[in-house]
């Protein structure tokens, strides 16, 4: 076995500057609980911290080392970082002010754009992150039904509030109590937990695809798709989509409309206002009345800043025609992986849709491989994720990939060469 510690790619033959970032995250461990936490904190110790700016597919770390980023923010970068037309509408509102003590004109705007563009929206509601949307659509699904229950995928991540966090820290029991599992595409484990639940089943909530951290995606089939829906039917239980990750780069409207199944809710964020702090929920008609009486509100909820920067994105990302856009450059990236792998003698698990890139080595189930994969390409100036799936934006040109996988190259040498060096032991 390879060592799988953090810092195995020091052994490679580039360098790059990292104190700044290390400076930096030794102070902020002194005055912010583990210096940095969340999902910027889910990498290894190869990537930086903390970021200086960032324009299109590139950013810069606070060391000045340029990479060409495939996080994207974890999704929200979907059109690229500082889209002139996104900013150029969102500097328009902040002119004008974000901050009021109710909404602006662009709350009616942007709900119109989401029920025109998502076929089982007839209304949408706003809030900041996707916690608070996938929140407020189970707070929907039991207002409208009177019931409890919420049935999740196992390992699913649908955020950090007390019922969904992956975390059990400072989460009393009490907090999950009305949470029911199943399996990802395994009708059965639905309907066991459809029977555990009996009459308190209030909905049940699932992603567009499986993608969980550390393993393969996975796509839903039409089967499970349809029978999550008629699970919902029978037992008169909300339906409920998680598009916060996938949502807009895999469709233009909802990501299983093309399976024709329509949930009777749907979370959206992340992507929405290019990098500004927005999310959606939006649903059918019949749910209506249950949205307008439970209570939703926050001090920024009303924010026409983010709310102007999603119009102007949605906008863009019709006129580009994005998820064909994205799942173009995906099939390049992915292609370019693979022949490089292979050249260098390794073997890839690409999985999930192209436009949200999974990278994970054959036989690499303690990751050492991943890591010292990535950590030397962020030497080499591309930022990846060792066990998270990935993400492209309109930014990331094909001639913007071609020089990713370019720089790649050196990487898949540079990890033949470690293997190599580590003998049998370490060989794959
Ligand atoms: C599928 C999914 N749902 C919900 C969330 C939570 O969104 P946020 O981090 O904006 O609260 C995320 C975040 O990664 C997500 O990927």
């Amino acid at each position: 076995m390879l060592p799988s510690d953090d810092r195995t790619w020091e052994n490679n033959d580039v360098t790059r500057r990292r104190e700044n970032s290390e400076r930096l995250e030794a102070a902020a461990k002194l005055v912010v609980p583990g210096g940095v936490y969340g999902h910027g904190a889910l990498t290894t110790r190869a990537h930086p911290r903390f970021f200086e700016s960032g324009t299109g597919a590139h950013v810069t770390d606070v060391d000045g080392n340029e990479l060409i980023d495939f996080m994207c923010g974890y999704g929200p970068n979907l059109l690229g970082m500082g889209h002139p037309r996104v900013e150029a509408a969102a500097e328009r509102q902040r002119r004008k002010g974000d901050c009021f003590s109710g909404p602006t004109a662009r709350w009616v705007e942007l709900a119109e754009a989401l029920v025109e563009r998502i076929g089982h929206a007839d209304w949408a509601m706003f809030t900041k992150n996707g916690t608070d949307a996938t929140t407020l659509c189970t707070t929907i699904a039991r207002a409208a039904t009177g019931r409890r229950k919420i049935l999740v995928a196992r390992g699913a991540y649908h955020g950090a509030a007390p019922w969904c966090t992956p975390s059990d820290a400072g989460v009393p029991a009490e907090d999950r109590a009305h949470l029911l599992h199943y399996r990802y595409n395994d009708l059965e484990s639905v309907a066991e937990a459809v029977a555990r639940a009996g009459d308190d089943l209030a909905g049940i909530m699932v992603s567009p695809f499986r993608h969980d951290t550390f393993v393969d995606q996975e796509l839903p089939t039409t089967e499970f798709a349809r029978g999550l829906r008629r699970a919902c039917d029978r037992a008169g239980a909300v339906l409920m989509i998680d598009e916060v990750r996938a949502g807009l780069r895999l469709a233009r409207g909802g990501s299983w409309e093309r399976l024709s199944v329509d949930p009777d809710l749907s979370a959206w964020g992340k992507a929405l206002g290019n990098g500004y702090a927005i999310s959606a929920v939006v649903g059918r008609e019949d749910l209506r009345d249950a949205a307008r009486r439970v209570y939703a509100t926050g001090s920024f909820w009303y924010g026409g800043v983010a709310m102007a920067a999603a119009c102007e994105t949605l906008a863009v990302a019709d006129e580009i025609g994005l998820p064909e856009m994205l799942t173009a450059t995906g099939q390049q990236f992915r292609a370019g992986l693979e022949e490089l792998a292979t050249a260098n003698g390794f073997s890839l698990r690409q999985t999930g849709p192209p436009q949200l890139p999974m990278v994970l080595f054959e036989g690499d189930t303690d990751f050492s491989l991943g890591k010292f994969f990535t950590g030397d390409a962020i030497d080499r100036g591309v930022y990846m994720h060792p066990y998270h799936n990935m993400f492209l934006s309109a930014a990331h040109t094909p001639a913007i990939v071609a020089e990713a996988l370019e720089r790649l190259s050196g990487s898949f040498e540079s990890l033949r060469r470690y293997v190599d060096a580590a003998g049998p032991e370490g060989s794959r």
